[in-house]
Order: C-alpha cells, then structure tokens, then sequence
C-alpha cells in the first residue's frame, strides 16, 4: 500500500545571505514533529547572483516550500510567476508555494505582525476608536513595508507616522500605497528631526537599532510619556536589548513585545499555505517553544 501523498517526505528551507543565524529551521523542524510529517527544513545560503537559479530549483525539484529572507524579498517578487495581493502590494516575497510547477509569491509578514499584536489585547480596542487611533512606524526598511500594508488594511481608519532619515522617499517605498483607501491622507512621513513627544496606541520600531551590531541609539529621542497609557510598543528586534526601548516602554506601563512573537506568527502562517490546513494549537506551541529555547 503507498504512503497517503500528505505523508511523503518533501523539502521546505529558508534562502538568505548570511542565513546561519536563521531560527526558521528548527520552528518549523518542531511544527513537523508534532504533526507527525516526515518533512525537512534546511537553511540554503543563497547569494545574491543566484536568486534565480535557486527558485527555479524549487520548482524544478518538486520543494514543498520555501522561505525568503534578506536579501532576497524584493528581488524574488519579480521572479515569481503569480503574487498574493498582499506581496503585490508590499513588493516583497517571504514565502514560496508551489502551484502546479508554478511558484507563487506571498507575504505572511505583515499577517505575523497583526496576530502577534493580538498576543497583546485585542485589536478591537484599535477599532473601537476609529479615526482616532493612531500609530507611529519607526524606519522605512524593507520590513516597515508589511507592517504599514497590514496596520492600514486592517485598519481601515488609523492614522499612521512613518518615521525615516529619509522621510521622503517615503510614498514610492510602498508600491501598493495608492491601492489603499485614504491611504494618502492617513500616512504622514516624517524626519525623526520633526519628532516631538510621541503620542497614540502604537509604537513600532523596525529599524535596526538595538539589534547587536547595529546602532545603540535612535536619531533623535522617544519622549514615550505621551504615549496612551494602554499603548502597545513592538520591536520586531530580537532578541530583546536589556535597557532599550522595551525596557523603557515597560517602565512607562505600556504592553511591549519584542521581535519573536511575529517570527512565530509568520511561520505559522507560511505553514498555512503550504500545508493547506491551519497548524493545530500543538503545533504552534511546539514552534514557540523551539523559537524560545
Ligand atoms: N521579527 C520579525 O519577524 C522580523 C521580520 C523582519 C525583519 N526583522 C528585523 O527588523 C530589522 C529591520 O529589517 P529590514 O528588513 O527592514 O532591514 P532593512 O530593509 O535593511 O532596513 C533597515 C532599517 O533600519 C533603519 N536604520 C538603519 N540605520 C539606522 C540608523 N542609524 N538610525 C535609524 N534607523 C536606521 C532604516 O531606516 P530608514 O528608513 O531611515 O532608512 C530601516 O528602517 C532587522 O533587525 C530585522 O532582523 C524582524
């Protein structure tokens, strides 16, 4: 009698340079585990130059999946033979499925940052205030892209601050901006020279200060006092800098998070489409439980 097709052993992997650090290998090798799939997860370094060899080999060998990280999310967005309105929109790829011998496209970015967000209170409380909540983005790098994509789709009537060096390459960076409603009006670029004290429900950094190696502090300081006391602060830095924005954020009694919460809810997305079936609870537990060890 032959294996059930769910049952048959496939690859799945993650492709980015440097990639040795990457903790999506032993997430997914433990949703794997527990869900009894003979399946493998590896780390593939993929430079630059070879992108497009190594996604046709995804198709060519018949992967179950794969995952993209930098550099690779932009460039792969173009190499794909279909796209997920999300990816279109953010013009960024995280995630291969393979359709048919065709590769399409997706993003579960900005999806792992709005179900990690909810790890913190429920978003109906942004709802709830409608054109009065408001959020502030700190950076305009490749991964704010999903993230503003996701808080205005889903927030249909938040005002957002999108805070850069260089504020003013702002609009183009966001190839779907001008496909979501109001979005012209509801995002305000702004110079970290113009920030004052900051203000609203939401506070996310995603630039790279804090990250070891990178820079220790931010262009100019977070007055985070006038912050709604309730606010919710995301660093989607990890892991966690002692005494760095989350600590500070805590002592003001604000809800924060750091980077490993949208790690997992990413994954799990990623595992959604691939596996067509939402992973179960044990699954997701299992995930965390290897992203946190
Ligand atoms: N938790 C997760 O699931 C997750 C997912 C993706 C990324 N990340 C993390 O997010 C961070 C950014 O990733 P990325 O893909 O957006 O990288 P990227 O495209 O290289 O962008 C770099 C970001 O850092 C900012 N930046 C660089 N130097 C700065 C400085 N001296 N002062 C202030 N801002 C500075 C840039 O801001 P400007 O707008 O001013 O250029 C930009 O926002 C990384 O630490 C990455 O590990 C986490």
């Amino acid at each position: 009698m032959s294996a059930s097709p769910k049952l048959l052993p496939r690859c799945f992997g993650v492709f980015g340079d440097p990639i040795a650090h990457s903790r999506s290998p032993v997430m997914h090798q433990a949703a794997f585990a527990v869900l009894g799939l003979p399946h493998r997860y590896l780390p593939f370094h993929v430079p630059a130059p070879a992108l497009a060899a190594a996604m046709r080999g995804v198709a060519a060998l018949g992967f179950g999946g794969v995952n993209l990280t930098l550099p690779h999310k932009q460039a792969a967005l173009a190499l794909c033979d279909a796209r997920s309105p999300a990816a279109a929109r953010i013009g960024a790829v995280n995630t291969l499925r393979v359709v048919d011998g065709r590769l399409c496209g997706h993003n579960t970015d900005g999806r792992g940052f709005l179900d990690a967000l909810a790890e913190l209170g429920d978003l109906g409380e942004l709802d709830a205030l409608g054109e009065r909540a408001s959020a502030t983005v700190l950076g305009a790098g490749g991964a704010s892209l999903a993230i503003v994509d996701a808080l205005l789709t889903r927030f249909p009537r938040l005002r957002l601050r999108w805070v850069s060096r260089r504020p003013e390459r702002i609009p183009a960076q966001l190839p779907g901006l001008a496909d979501i409603p109001d979005a012209a009006t509801r995002v305000q670029p702004c110079a970290w020279s113009e920030l004052r004290e900051l203000s609203g429900q939401l506070l996310v950094n995603t630039t790279i200060v804090g990250l070891a190696g990178g820079p220790e502090d931010f262009p100019a300081p977070l007055e985070l006092g006038g912050l709604d006391p309730r606010a919710r602060v995301v660093d989607i830095v990890y892991p966690r800098r002692p005494e760095g924005l989350l600590d500070r954020a805590a002592a003001h009694g604000l809800r924060v998070q750091d980077g490993l919460p949208m790690l997992l809810w990413q994954g799990v997305a990623a595992l959604e489409l691939w596996l067509g079936e939402r992973p179960s609870q044990a699954a997701i537990a299992a995930m965390r439980t290897a992203l946190y060890s």
